[in-house]
């Protein structure tokens, strides 16, 4: 490497179990490939990346999320009303303009999920970038599911090792159901993805736990009571709360977060005040478990 332009960039991590703060770098500029780099190192280290003061149209949020990989396409929304300017950009947002939703989610809380978990190759990654934010409510919560997979009880770790588990389509993490889907009231009626419940990071080769969103989640193979309470065990470690890292949203924030490692969920806001994020996400593979990882279990 040519050290005259060698920028090093200033990496904050938040100290709590997941999530830092990158310093220094100005996302309207080009990014070299030496600071992409150290992004990508510091991604896979602390899951979810942080970078303030940001002035980002979309051309330059796009340009950035696509040195990650391919962009996906913006998931199905709960409202027809809602439409996606621009294929590969979902807005997030309680404003209405003409009484009709410009954005998914409202004002409501967000449950504990992965982004697009539901579909067969899942995004790698989804990043989020602040335009507008309301003075108080819509911190985003971050857990890290290496911690929860590392600190499962061995016996819990045994009995998930090659259980698949059906990842639900139907409604999104606020619980609405999306446009074209029927209802499913028997979680082992709902459509969507079959994955591994312990998925092997691509990149890391590290396992995490992962479990998608809870509602009409089905563990493939056992009877529902079974699957039930297995689930429900398995949320309850992995939502404990020494896992977890809250965002509190200033304007200009831009996060980037880690879909094969991480899940996230949002507090509820004030519904008259208003709140906008611009997502994209970036293509992922279908998850897998490499079973040579678990060699001392
Ligand atoms: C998302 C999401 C949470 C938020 O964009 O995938 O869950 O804070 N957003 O709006
Ligand atoms: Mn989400």
């Amino acid at each position: 490497m040519d050290t005259a332009t060698h920028t090093k960039i200033t990496v904050i991590p938040t100290g709590a179990a997941l999530g830092a703060d990158i310093v220094g770098v100005d996302l309207s500029q080009p990014v070299s490939t030496d600071v992409y780099t150290q992004i990508r190192q510091a991604w896979n280290d602390h899951l979810v990346l942080r970078f303030r003061g940001q002035k980002l149209g979309d051309p330059a949020f796009l340009a950035f999320a696509r040195l990650f990989g391919e962009l996906d396409k913006a998931p199905v929304h709960a409202s027809k009303d809602v439409v996606n300017h621009h294929p590969e950009i979902t807005v997030m947002s309680n404003i209405k303009v003409d009484g009709k939703p410009i954005g998914s989610l409202g004002n409501y809380e967000a449950v504990w999920h992965t982004d697009m978990s539901y579909n067969e190759l899942c995004p790698m990654g989804s990043a989020l970038y602040a335009i507008e934010v309301p003075p108080s409510g819509g911190n985003t919560g971050f857990a890290n599911m290496y911690r929860a997979f590392d600190t499962l009880p061995a016996e819990l770790k045994r009995e998930i090792i090659g259980k698949t588990c059906r990842h639900d389509s139907s409604r999104n993490s606020a619980g609405e159901l999306r446009v074209g889907f029927k209802d499913a009231i028997d979680p082992r009626e709902a459509p969507g993805a079959i994955h591994p419940l312990i998925r092997t990071h691509p990149e890391t080769r590290r396992n995490a736990l992962f479990l998608g969103r809870r509602k009409s989640a089905y563990i493939i193979g056992l009877p529902l009571d079974e699957s039930e309470d297995l689930l429900n065990r398995l949320w309850a470690h992995a939502t404990q709360k020494e896992f977890e890292w809250y965002q509190v949203w200033q304007l200009g924030d831009m996060i980037m977060w880690d879909n094969r490692a991480a899940m996230h969920r949002r507090d509820a806001f004030d519904a008259n005040t208003r709140r906008l994020m611009h997502r994209t996400q970036i293509k992922g593979c279908k998850p897998f478990f490499d079973a040579t990882t678990l060699a001392t279990v």
